[in-house]
């Protein structure tokens, strides 16, 4: 195993569970020191216990995305307990409300904003002074969705907040690169978590194998967790040293597929076939 962030002090967004969980992991496997970033502290020192009983140093955080009040205290016990910080996955999104578009209020715009553009961004912004202020250099990685640029219906709200976080990956890039930090986002296609069980309405024990036999890559499977976490790692560490700015497609293929997509299935199943 290569252990390319040595003496790295990473923040993971959303670490709790699913994607960012496995970025945590994968991380803390290769010796970076890293913050569990969530807005479940439960979970976050569950997978705090986690990565310490492996050897790894580890902080849990409330941060709720949305709560710009979490945001200062959470960098202050980074700083008091680390004293540096090299690397920031933004993994944290909210989904909103599934509703037509017709149907969306400001509010529920507003919402998905505040969390997965203003939250992300303010943090961001936050980060990047004790990211400078140890000059070597550092990463952001933002965490993207193939829907960015093909939306399922009834996902407007989330599809526009990722487009956003795409074009904010690029201005960061173009204003930190003088100082040594990459910026760069993945745009992902489907992943097993729980929040994908949830919207296709299946039973857990079922549900991977249905997954993979019906998703619409063309690698035939659905994404896993730990595929992303790879990818991520990759954009994090030096052997990305010449990407900036960039949004890596990480979707098995999915944008190039002509199969039939499962979840619009489940979307018809919930709101019926006019609109779709
Ligand atoms: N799962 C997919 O198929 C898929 C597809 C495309 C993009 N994505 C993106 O990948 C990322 C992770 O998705 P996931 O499916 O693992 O998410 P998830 O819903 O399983 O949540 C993972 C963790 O994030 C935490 N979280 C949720 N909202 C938060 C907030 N406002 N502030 C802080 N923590 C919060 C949860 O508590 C949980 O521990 C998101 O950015 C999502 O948009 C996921």
């Amino acid at each position: 195993m290569q252990r390319r962030f040595e003496n790295r002090v990473a923040l993971v967004t959303g670490a709790g569970a699913g994607v960012g969980l496995a970025v945590a992991r994968s991380l803390a496997a290769e010796g970076a020191t890293v913050v569990i970033g969530d807005r479940n502290l439960e979970s976050a020192q569950i997978v705090h216990d986690e990565l310490r009983s492996t050897g790894a140093r580890s902080l849990p955080v409330l941060l709720e995305l949305g709560k710009h009040e979490h945001i200062a205290p959470a960098m202050e016990s980074i700083v008091r307990e680390f004293g540096r910080l090299d690397i920031v996955a933004n993994c944290a999104a909210v989904m909103g409300k599934l509703k037509p578009l017709l149907s969306n209020s400001a509010e529920d715009w507003r919402q998905t904003f505040e969390v997965n553009l203003l939250g992300t961004v303010l943090l961001t912004q936050a980060a990047l002074p004790h990211i400078m202020s140890g000059r070597r250099g550092g990463a952001i990685v933002n965490v993207l969705a193939l829907q960015a640029e093909m939306p399922l219906p009834y996902h407007a709200p989330y599809a526009a907040s990722k487009a956003a976080l795409a074009s904010f990956t690029r201005s960061l890039a173009v204003e930190f690169a003088e100082q040594g930090i990459r910026a760069n986002g993945i745009a992902i296609g489907p992943v097993f978590t729980q929040s994908v069980v949830n919207a296709l309405s299946l039973d857990i024990e079922t549900a991977l194998e249905n997954a993979d036999a019906t998703t619409a890559t063309l690698t035939g499977k659905i994404g896993r967790p730990e595929e992303i976490a790879r990818a991520v790692c990759f954009l994090a560490s030096e052997d990305a040293s010449y990407l900036a700015g960039a949004i890596v497609p990480v979707d098995g293929g999915r944008r190039l597929s002509r199969k039939a997509d499962p979840f619009l299935r489940a979307l018809e199943e919930q709101f019926g076939t006019e609109q779709i």
